[in-house]
């Protein structure tokens, strides 16, 4: 049976990639689902420090230069159950500018990779590697910070992943995707198109390319993760990220985890020591988990209000969380 792929990508760099698919990983393998971590950062790979791995394994790297070497002949076992990981690749220099062959020899293979759940860490930015690899699935997580930068950046990494999906969904219609290309590099002072503006200049061209397309639009759907939360009106923002994507992408997203901001997480990184399994029960830990349990259960379905739904989750978290650090404080002062 074919795994399931979840990409996790980003707009911004440095919003916490590495660290949320290294534990979305141990958490979905702590369910009991054989999971494998792929670190697909090839310019900058360092997923196996949040599972406490060594950097000494070959990897993805290895695989794309050598010949008949088999890619889940890689996979590396962890200290957890369930959980293998197949490393990047961090000694071989311009690894992230990997070429089309190798890309297309990439791909396949890792859509065959033996595991139910495959949990891609990607590199930032929207370099065409990133945008190919996040298009692995047509559901993704999308991780960034709850803060306005980050989420313009967001909306940005999703048209640049839209534009660059439809030219693909064209195949070797070549006038459509020239068409595509020109849209894509029109000087700063002249906007490019929206989404839908794309789609009805396909379809004016090319009714058939045009529902191509369209339907590469209908069929994606991202989810979203917030992390290094403050408090749960972070997730305010939520309202107006929907009415970006509806008015500038023509997309709908749901919202999947919101993780608050945690010092502990620091330390554990400091230490080598990796987060899920030594931390389960913190707020943050809850979080991941509540994750992984919603993945298992909608990731094919779409969660009407997820929005509203989260905020209601993540109310009850703070409060919680609030009534017990009263209580610490109040059974330790003398
Ligand atoms: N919820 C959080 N609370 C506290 N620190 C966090 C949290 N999430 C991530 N961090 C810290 O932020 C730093 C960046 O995280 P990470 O390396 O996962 O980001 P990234 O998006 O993968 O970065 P890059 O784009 O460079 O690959 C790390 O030191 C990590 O420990
Ligand atoms: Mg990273």
């Amino acid at each position: 049976m074919k795994p399931i792929l979840i990409p996790v990508a980003s707009g911004k760099g440095g919003v916490g990639k590495s660290f949320f698919t290294a534990n979305l990983a141990m958490a979905l393998a702590a369910l009991g689902h054989r999971t494998l971590a792929v670190d697909l950062d090839l310019g900058g790979a360092n997923l196996h420090e949040f599972i406490g791995l060594p950097n000494r394994f070959p990897g993805i790297g290895d695989f794309l230069k050598a010949k008949g070497e088999k890619l889940s002949e890689l996979c590396v076992p962890t200290a957890f159950d369930n959980l293998e990981f197949l490393p990047g690749d961090g000694t071989t220099p311009f690894m992230a500018n990997i070429s089309y062959t190798q890309k297309r020899k990439l791909i396949p293979r890792l859509r065959r990779l033996p595991a139910d759940y495959v949990v891609l860490d990607l590199g930032g930015g929207t370099s065409f590697n990133t945008l190919d690899f996040f298009n692995l699935s047509p559901i993704g997580i999308l991780i960034t910070v709850p803060e306005h930068p980050a989420i313009m950046n967001m909306l940005a990494f999703l048209k640049s992943f839209l534009f660059r999906a439809i030219e693909r969904s064209m195949g070797r219609n070549h006038g459509a995707r020239n068409m595509i290309k020109a849209a894509m590099k029109r000087p700063m002072a002249d906007q490019p198109p929206s989404v839908d503006q794309l789609l009805e200049r396909i379809s004016r061209e090319d009714p058939e390319a045009g529902r191509t397309a369209a339907d590469v639009c209908r069929r994606y759907r991202p989810r979203l993760v917030f992390n290094e939360g403050d408090h749960p009106d972070d997730l305010k923002l939520a309202g107006r990220i929907d009415r970006s994507l509806k008015r500038r992408l023509s997309l709908e997203a749901d919202y999947f985890g919101f993780i608050f901001f945690d010092p502990t997480l620091r330390k554990a990184v400091r230490r080598q020591t990796p987060f899920y399994p030594h931390y389960p029960d913190t707020r943050t830990g809850r979080a991941i988990g509540r994750i992984a349990e919603r993945i298992v259960k909608y990731w094919q379905k779409p969660i009407p209000d997820s929005a509203a739904l989260l905020m209601d989750r993540i109310q009850k978290d703070f409060r919680a969380e609030n009534k017990s650090r009263k209580k610490r404080a109040i059974t330790t002062t003398p």
